[in-house]
């Protein structure tokens, strides 16, 4: 393989890109954003690293999260305040599932730019460019908000910078107590599911009461009261990222100073694409969805590229398929991984294969087919003696109405109550909680069966 420059994907066939008309304007931007500070460092991206080869042999779980689209007119302290709050109520749940530790990564702090299924779009008759994230262009529907603009990458940074910020304080503050936990099953009212929640709280609730009176809670306050957390987003603006890209002085290797993982999206995986060029030469964690056309020899080539050395935690492969059609897709994937013996994490991300048209118009994700995803995810990972790693939603702490579902059902009809998302629908704080309840039952399972299979 040739050797890696920050630039070299330039060479390379690119899609989903804009094209900038502004070239003068575009060097300017990218000349500003070079002298800019990364964003994070190479020593935080080889724990998240470490962390993430943990999960893919069992001793961690992650939990990646976040906005489909950060935006810039709904960047704020409260709704970062409210996902990360909810992000450690979920990472709270899966641990009593678990038993491990749960990595925390939040689709934050860089997740502006997105790929479209379409270049265009169409209302009532007019076609313009699609609209590809606000560090691209604007949603509005009107030809000069949809030309992309180099500026908008400032911009981005800028918000990045101060989400990042937030986070960090946040992570350390005191604020990640989890003493809360039997407050955030308040909102479950009916049935039986709701009755099985709390009564997993309740006994989250216990082991803390227990651990303070049996002191552990003050000389360990530390390790409650602070987390470590992570950032990542989609590679796909390959201008901002490069811009953003730094040497490490202690190892000589190139660092995405953009966020501490990257992912590479379903729409741009080609293995002698522009992005997998990008991917291939930086020291960060590196995800891959994989979806339905994910094919065998793509995997091979992609695995092998994006991970020359086969260190654990180095590739998280992203699992997209949709509900119904993970038992056709992922044992497959995992065969080709065995042949290779290609170290990697597995991952459930089942809001991507899950979208739909409502009735009313609205593009949604009913809850049901989000948890049966899951399900199918944890079954064929257990029967073929697989690990599942992980999950990566697109979720809010914002109580949106986006998918339908859950157990304070969010119905057709209520979709346009409080559908704020800029690109997909998210699950609300609420159908977070639910889906971390039930993932922790998974795992619950999962852990009590390998038990039983010691013990017998
Ligand atoms: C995303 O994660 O927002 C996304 C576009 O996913 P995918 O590439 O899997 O479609
Ligand atoms: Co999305």
């Amino acid at each position: 393989m040739t050797e890696w420059q920050k630039s070299g994907w330039r060479a390379k066939p690119r899609v989903q890109m804009p094209d900038y008309t502004d070239q003068e304007k575009l060097e300017a931007v990218e000349a500003q954003l070079s002298k800019y500070p990364p964003l994070v460092f190479a020593g935080e991206a080889r724990k998240l690293k470490k962390a993430l080869g943990a999960a893919s042999r069992g001793e961690a779980f992650l939990l990646q999260g976040g906005d489909c689209a950060e935006a810039f007119d709904q960047f704020s302290a409260n709704s970062i305040r409210d996902t990360f709050k909810v992000m450690l109520q979920m990472a709270m749940v899966l641990t009593f599932g678990a038993k491990v530790p749960v990595v925390k990564v939040g689709r934050m702090a860089g997740q502006f730019a997105k790929p479209r299924s379409a270049p265009t779009e169409v209302v009532n008759g007019v076609e313009l460019p699609s609209y590809r994230g606000d560090i691209i262009n604007e949603l509005a529907f009107t030809p000069e908000a949809r030309i992309p603009d180099p500026a908008k990458m400032l911009q981005a940074y800028t918000q990045a910078a101060a989400t990042l910020n937030l986070l960090r304080a946040f992570s350390t503050g005191g604020y990640a107590d989890v003493h809360q936990v039997h407050q955030w099953t308040l909102g479950f009212t009916e049935g039986e599911k709701a009755a099985k929640y709390r009564d997993m709280a309740n006994r989250i609730s216990d082991t803390l009461d227990f651990m303070k009176a049996a002191g552990v809670d003050s000389d360990r306050a530390h390790t409650l009261q602070t987390v470590d957390f992570y950032t990542s987003h989609e590679s796909l603006l390959l201008e901002y990222e490069e811009a953003l890209t730094r040497q490490d002085s202690t190892s000589g290797k190139w660092l995405a100073g953009s966020g501490h993982m990257i992912w590479i999206g379903d729409r741009t995986r080609q293995p002698d694409g522009a992005h997998v060029e990008f991917a291939r030469g930086v020291l960060n964690p590196v995800g891959l969805k994989c979806g339905p056309t994910t094919t065998a020899e793509d995997l091979k080539v992609l695995m092998s590229k994006l991970n020359p050395e086969n260190e654990a935690g180095k590739l998280t492969l992203i699992a997209r398929f949709g509900a119904g059609k993970v038992g056709e897709h992922l044992p497959r994937l995992i065969k080709t991984v065995a042949e290779e013996g290609a170290n990697v994490t597995w991952v459930c991300d089942p809001m991507h294969g899950n979208t739909i048209k409502s009735s009313t118009g609205y593009k949604t994700r009913p809850f049901d087919l989000v948890l049966r995803e899951v399900r199918e995810f944890f079954a064929i990972h257990n029967a073929e003696g697989t690990v599942p790693g992980g999950v990566h939603f697109e979720m809010t702490g914002q109580d949106v109405t986006e998918c339908t579902g859950g157990v304070r059902a969010v119905s057709e009809e209520d979709l346009s109550d409080r559908y704020h998302t800029a690109c997909d629908p998210r699950l609300n704080a609420s159908q977070s909680l639910e889906l971390a309840f039930l993932v922790a039952e998974e795992l619950t399972a999962r852990r009590e069966a390998q038990l039983a299979t010691k013990a017998g």
